[in-house]
């Protein structure tokens, strides 16, 4: 009877090496530990013994069912990965990721740079810290210059200032190229002024400059025009009123009709019927004489326009301060 124990013993060790699934493991728990199974069969076979050997073997096979039951379980632990698997719920919504918009300014900024680009205008960069000789000097502008007072201007040192318009670019843009010259520089300006539904510090405007043979004061007119209408629609008028830049000669300042009362007069247009745009004009002679080009071959316009002006006729917003204070209640509305 011993021996049959061993036996047993070595067959259910040769079987657990074997066996390396769950399901594996079951068949065993039935072969040796089930009702018919061969542990039962020998507890079975101790009525036989003579009865002073019973205790003995009967330990013997107890002891063999304890093994068995214990290899049983560690096995089937040892299977199970230790971490539980992650499982993937297909049927969860999904997370939705805020999504972003453009600012305001640069969805307008987009559109008047694709209105340029169109029509062979490439957009230049300058810096927004310029010099005095960028941001004046070579502007016609020369120190002492009474018209200096018109801008307000942020001095950093005596020579350094806070660009206080995009009209530095042009220079920059001339010296470093010959005509024919096409080029539209949008970015941000800075001014001494007081923070009010009008004024800001800080804001932007879009330079455009085109310089070549031949480039007439009509050119200037039409491709204004011809924005106004791509902008706010084809009943949008313009009004050019004659002005003074020291950069242009002759300078006018011009303005769009009104886009909430079509002219009539309203509160946003403070009853005139038109909102200011900005500043043009024709590039003026002393201009070409700072940058190297030839007054007696080369004519060009310049424009600048603020950028914030437009955007607020475009979504009807009536504090330009608005613009900057990253407020999402407002900036999702666009
Ligand atoms: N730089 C001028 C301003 O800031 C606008 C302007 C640009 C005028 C180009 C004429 C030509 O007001």
């Amino acid at each position: 009877m011993k021996e049959q124990i061993e036996r047993i013993r070595a067959e259910f060790q040769k079987a657990l090496a074997g066996a390396d699934t769950p399901e594996a493991l079951d068949q065993l728990r039935v072969q040796f530990l089930g009702r018919k199974g061969k542990v039962q069969q020998l507890l079975r076979g101790l009525g036989q013994l003579p009865p002073e050997q019973r205790p003995e073997v009967g330990r013997l096979v107890n002891a063999l069912r304890d093994q068995v039951q214990q290899a049983l379980k560690e096995k089937k632990a040892s299977l199970k990965p230790a971490v539980p698997r992650e499982w993937l719920d297909l049927t969860l919504p999904g997370r939705k990721p805020p999504v972003g918009k453009k600012h305001p300014l640069t969805q307008v900024l987009d559109e008047i740079k694709a209105f340029f680009v169109q029509r062979g205008f490439t957009v230049a960069d300058g810096p927004e810290v310029e010099t005095d000789y960028y941001n004046f000097e070579a502007l016609n502008i020369p120190r002492n210059h009474p018209a200096r007072d018109m801008q307000d201007t942020l001095y950093i040192t005596q020579d350094i200032v806070l660009r206080t318009h995009t009209s530095p670019v042009q220079i920059r843009v001339m010296e470093s190229q010959q005509p024919p010259v096409r080029i539209i520089a949008p970015g941000r300006v800075y001014r001494r002024d007081t923070p009010d539904a009008s004024h800001s510090p800080f804001f932007h405007q879009v330079e455009g400059l085109c310089v070549d043979r031949g480039v007439s004061f009509g050119d200037l007119k039409a491709i204004i025009s011809e924005f106004a209408r791509e902008l706010f629609g084809e009943d949008i008028h313009v009004r050019f009123r004659p002005s003074f830049f020291p950069f242009t000669e002759p300078s006018l300042e011009y303005d769009f009709n009104c886009v909430f009362c079509r002219g009539k007069g309203c509160r946003v247009c403070k009853q005139t019927g038109w909102m200011e745009i900005s500043g043009a004009g024709m590039v003026d002679p002393n201009v070409f004489k700072a940058v190297g080009y030839d007054p007696d071959i080369y004519t060009g316009y310049a424009f600048g326009m603020g950028v914030d002006r437009i955007a607020m006729l475009k979504f009807g917003i009536d504090d330009i301060r608005l613009f900057f204070e990253n407020d999402l209640r407002f900036l999702n509305q666009f």
